[in-house]
């Protein structure tokens, strides 16, 4: 026993040596042979135990909780931010199970806890990963005043598709930036030392290729050539996994007819064999279940069977693993090795997230929620976030010495919520400061502020309040709009197939238009949107995304000039739905479009001979080109580019 002891260290000290840190070096060294050691006692209900999460908001204890954690039969929860609550599961766990493993808690904190952050897709567009990491920072250190412990982010899947609602959480179309901004969010959750207090582990999701599900619709089938999946999904996740990430989660998508929580090629022969992963893998939520949905199994217990032999650690939620992994490993099927790997990575996080030495959360210990330095990294990050797509005529900043009236329009003027975006569980609206607040904080009495809502939320189709609106900008020097999206249509399973401005915004547009004042355009939404029907009926447009708890203020300093916008896209914006996927980095083909190639449907002279134009890559009604181009993003400054040099005729492929 032994030596099967020395030599499941030594395998383990080889598959953790991806993590090369000092500090994690240290950590194989110490906690490997406890690892082993545990796993000596632990039975084999304990050790499933340690592979099944359960849904804390499904009950609390002591019943359904409190009994399952005394049993051993519960490793983590998710879903709960009472810290008391926590607490107390910590010591039934700790105190009253047989070997006092304890928990691991998760929790969706996407972009802030309490404070909220732009969504990840505006975090991209500053292009600053020192940014995103103090992001990530601030929710890690908010989060765990709740005593979560374990984050379900990075969302790290790159996306071509704006009408997938899930783009709201991506880095984007750019595996590079993606890659880079991975890797900043690992090290702000995760920080240099995992067992110190506020860091919590990361989790990079959705393991792979969910970015490319069909049409963007949500969990749909993703057929993805091996090498644009290894070029572009996977590469954000190996930077991932080389940055020390502890956590990785699956897809609930499949992959080349595969569900990814039954993928034994990502989880085993990339994850493992391939980058050294040492932490472990959660499914998504009840994906091991839905394996049989998906038609790769039969029941539960195949379904249970696929996920663990391809090399998924933690289900989550479900309970295919509780119920069946002890009889798959009584009748032969599954063999103990394979369940003592998967435990061994569990208690690897847990012993690096020091949970052993310290399960419980003193919250008095961390800076409170909402603090200054909290709020001033959200306003840094929706200042750099927010992109100029366009200023016709220097129509912005606007000067607040200049101007006596603004009318502020519009269904996003003043929604704290709506201004979080998706995935803010436990954002608190009531810190959200507005854009109608902004900007009557910035001018103060000297500038009067007629502010018409004119439609009830973004999807409205009511055009009654219209003439309030046209009244307010009539009697105003200019009109700001507040348009977009509402939080709600973006994120998990609100991808939509018309990705214009919803409801009756358009028409709200013209109708301001008319008036012959300046019209301002702030949107705010989750996604890119086609933009072509107001791009010209406005003067100017600053695209803010969701921009989260202290957007009002970031806009309000980028409208009168206090900063100059800096935000760059992201994501290409397409002119038209029919465009999609429209990407920078799309291959050449043969027949590459330029201007004199192309023509548009409506110029097409039947008298000419058809070679005149065409044979290249394009459409007849839209050209070839997008509305906003990846990268495009204006500024108040005037730049100049002279003398540009490259250091090599080539640059490699490689990234770190
Ligand atoms: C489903 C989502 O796909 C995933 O991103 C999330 O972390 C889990 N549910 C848990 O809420």
């Amino acid at each position: 026993m032994a030596h099967a002891i020395a030599t499941f260290i030594g395998a383990m000290l080889m598959t953790t040596m991806s993590m090369t840190t000092a500090t994690q070096l240290n950590d194989v060294e110490r906690n490997e042979p406890r690892i082993a050691n545990l796993l000596e006692q632990m039975t084999l209900v304990e050790k499933v135990g340690q592979m099944s999460q359960a849904n804390a908001s499904d009950g609390y204890p002591p019943d359904y909780l409190g009994n399952g954690l005394r049993a051993g039969r519960i490793g983590s929860v998710l879903n709960v931010v009472d810290v008391d609550v926590v607490n107390e599961l910590q010591r039934i766990a700790v105190e009253e199970s047989r070997l006092g493993i304890p928990l691991l808690v998760g929790r969706d904190v996407i972009h802030g806890f309490k404070t909220i952050m732009p969504i990840p897709l505006g975090q991209a567009a500053a292009w600053n990963p020192d940014l995103v990491r103090e992001g990530a920072r601030v929710a890690a250190l908010e989060a765990a005043t709740a005593g979560v412990n374990w984050t379900f982010a990075p969302m790290i899947d790159i996306t071509r598709d704006p009408r997938w609602g899930r783009v709201a959480e991506s880095p984007g179309e750019d595996p590079y930036l993606a890659s880079v901004l991975a890797a900043a969010m690992v090290e702000g959750f995760q920080g240099d030392d995992l067992s110190a207090r506020g860091t919590i582990a990361a989790c990079a999701k959705h393991f792979a290729g969910y970015g490319a599900v069909e049409s963007g619709r949500d969990y749909a089938t993703t057929n993805i050539p091996e090498n644009e999946l290894r070029n572009v999904h996977l590469r954000p996740f190996k930077t991932a996994v080389d940055a020390g990430i502890t956590t990785l989660m699956t897809s609930f998508s499949d992959l080349n007819g595969v569900p990814a929580t039954g993928n034994e090629f990502l989880l085993r022969e990339v994850l493992r064999e391939e980058w050294g992963f040492g932490g472990f893998v959660v499914s998504d939520y009840n994906s091991v279940q839905q394996l049989a949905i998906h038609g790769l199994t039969e029941n539960d217990r195949d379904s249970a069977y696929e996920a663990v032999t391809a090399g998924l650690d933690m289900e989550m939620a479900g309970d295919a693993y509780s119920n069946h992994l002890i009889g798959l490993v009584e009748e032969d099927r599954i063999s103990i090795e394979t369940i003592d790997a998967a435990v061994a990575n569990i208690l690897r996080v847990k012993f690096r997230l020091g949970l052993f030495e310290n399960p419980y959360t003193d919250s008095a210990e961390l800076p409170p929620t909402g603090s200054d330095t909290a709020l001033q990294a959200a306003k840094k990050a929706a200042l750099q976030s927010v992109v100029l797509l366009k200023n016709d005529h220097r129509a912005l900043p606007l000067s607040a010495e200049r101007l006596s009236s603004i009318a502020v329009i519009g269904p996003l003027a003043d929604a704290p919520y709506e201004q979080m975006g998706t995935w803010t569980f436990d954002g608190d609206p009531g810190m959200s400061v507005t854009g109608l607040q902004g900007i009557r904080d910035f001018v103060g009495h000297d500038v009067e502020i007629r502010y018409v809502r004119a439609m009830e939320n973004s999807r409205s189709w009511s055009t009654e309040a219209f003439d309030e609106a046209i009244a307010a900008t009539r009697a105003s020097d200019l009109a700001v709009l507040f348009l977009g999206e509402e939080s709600i249509l973006s994120g998990e399973a609100h991808s939509r197939a018309d990705i214009n401005l919803p409801g009756a915004q358009a028409k709200l547009v013209r109708r301001i238009r008319e008036i012959g004042k300046p019209v301002i355009a702030v949107i705010m939404a989750g996604r890119p949107l086609t933009l072509t029907n107001i791009v010209d009926e406005v003067d100017a447009i600053l695209f803010a995304w969701h921009p989260g708890t202290m957007g009002g203020p970031a806009i309000a300093d980028l409208l009168f000039g206090i900063e100059s916008p800096s935000g760059k896209l992201p994501v290409t914006f397409p002119r038209m739905v029919g465009q999609i996927p429209i990407y920078y980095n799309h291959k050449n083909t043969g027949k590459p479009p330029s201007p004199d190639t192309i023509v548009h449907i409506d110029d097409i002279d039947t008298h000419a001979p058809q070679t005149s134009f065409g044979m290249t890559a394009f459409h007849l009604d839209a050209g070839y080109t997008p509305l906003f181009a990846f990268g495009h993003g204006l500024s108040y400054a005037e730049f100049d580019y002279q003398n540009i040099k490259a250091d090599a005729r080539e640059i490699g492929l490689a990234i770190r």
